[in-house]
C-alpha cells in the first residue's frame, strides 16, 4: 500500500481528533490525566468480576510487570513467549512501518502501544482502553509526540471508516463484552490493506467451547473461544491471509483487509 505522508508539524492529539467520526468529536479537546476522555460516565466494561477487575487502580500499577507476565504464562504454558517476543510477534504479524497509523485496541496500560510508537516513529499510535486506571498509568509513562490514549469502548470505536494501518488487540478480546461486535469495528477503522493482530483464548479440551465457555465466563469474565471462532469471524467479514497460532490455551491470529 502506498504510505500517506503525514506532516509530522500536525500535533498527536490534533491527528487524532481529525479521525474522529465528528457526532465523536469532543467541543474541547482536553487531555486531561494524559488522555482524551470519550466516555464521561459510561462504563462498558461490563459486571463479571474479570471484567471489573480491570479498573482496579492497584491491577493498573501492577498489571505489566507481574500481572501480563503471570497470566500470559497461565493461558500460554511452558511455550509462552517473553514479553520482547510478544512484542516482535505484535510487530510481525501487523509488519509495522514507519509511516504507520497504528491503534492498540484495549491497550491497558500501554505495554504493547509505547512499542509501536517507538516503531512507527513517523506515524500515529492510539492506544484504547475503556479503564481510567490503566489509561492513567499509561499516561505515566510519559509523552510521546506520534501517542495518544483515548478513553473508548472498544464495541464502539468514535473513529472514520478506514482510519488505521493496523489494529492491535490483544489479550481483551475474551474479556470485552461484545467480542463480535469488536471484531466488526476493528474492520470498519482498518485501512484497505491493514493488518490486525489478535491474542485470545482458544477452547483446547475436550469439551466444546460452547460448554465450557459459559460456565469460565460466569465465574471470570473470560470467554473461551472456540478453536475455530476468530478465524472464520474475520473470514466471514472479507479478511484475507489469514494466520493463526496456537500456543496453550491461546491464539495468535493475523489477517489482512482486501486491498
Ligand atoms: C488484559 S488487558 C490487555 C492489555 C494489553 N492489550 C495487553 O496485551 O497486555 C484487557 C484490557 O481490555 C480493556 N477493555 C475491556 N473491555 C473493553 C471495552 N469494551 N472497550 C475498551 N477496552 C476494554 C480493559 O480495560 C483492559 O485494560
Amino acid at each position: 500500500m502506498p504510505k500517506r505522508s503525514r506532516p509530522v508539524s500536525v500535533p498527536a492529539i490534533e491527528q487524532t481528533l481529525a479521525l474522529l467520526v465528528p457526532l465523536r468529536r469532543p467541543a474541547a479537546a482536553r487531555a486531561e490525566g494524559g488522555y482524551l476522555d470519550l466516555l464521561g460516565e459510561q462504563d462498558p466494561t461490563g459486571t463479571h468480576p474479570g471484567q471489573r477487575l480491570m479498573l482496579s487502580d492497584t491491577l493498573a500499577l501492577i498489571y505489566e510487570r507481574l500481572w501480563r507476565p503471570l497470566g500470559g504464562r497461565l493461558l500460554m504454558g511452558v511455550g509462552a513467549p517473553g514479553t520482547r517476543e510478544e512484542h516482535r510477534m505484535a510487530l510481525g504479524m501487523l509488519e509495522l512501518a514507519s509511516h504507520d497509523r497504528v491503534l492498540d485496541l484495549a491497550c491497558g496500560p500501554g505495554n504493547f502501544a509505547r512499542e509501536f510508537a517507538r516503531v512507527a516513529s513517523e506515524g500515529l499510535v492510539v492506544g484504547l482502553d475503556a479503564s481510567p486506571s490503566m489509561l492513567a498509568v499509561a499516561a505515566r509513562h510519559g509523552e510521546r509526540a506520534n501517542l495518544v490514549y483515548v478513553r473508548g469502548d472498544a464495541c464502539s470505536l468514535p473513529f472514520r471508516d478506514s482510519s488505521f494501518d493496523a489494529v492491535c488487540c490483544f489479550a481483551a478480546l475474551y474479556l470485552i463484552e461484545e467480542p463480535l461486535l469488536a471484531l466488526d469495528e476493528i474492520v470498519r477503522v482498518l485501512a484497505p490493506d491493514g493488518r490486525v493482530a489478535l491474542l485470545a483464548s482458544c477452547n483446547r479440551g475436550l469439551l466444546p467451547a460452547g460448554l465450557t465457555s459459559p460456565i469460565v465466563r460466569a465465574v471470570s469474565g473470560v470467554r473461551i473461544f472456540a478453536r475455530d471462532e476468530l478465524t472464520g469471524a474475520l473470514r466471514s467479514r472479507g479478511l484475507t491471509d489469514i494466520r493463526q497460532h496456537i500456543v496453550g490455551l491461546a491464539q495468535f491470529v493475523s489477517a489482512r483487509k482486501h486491498p
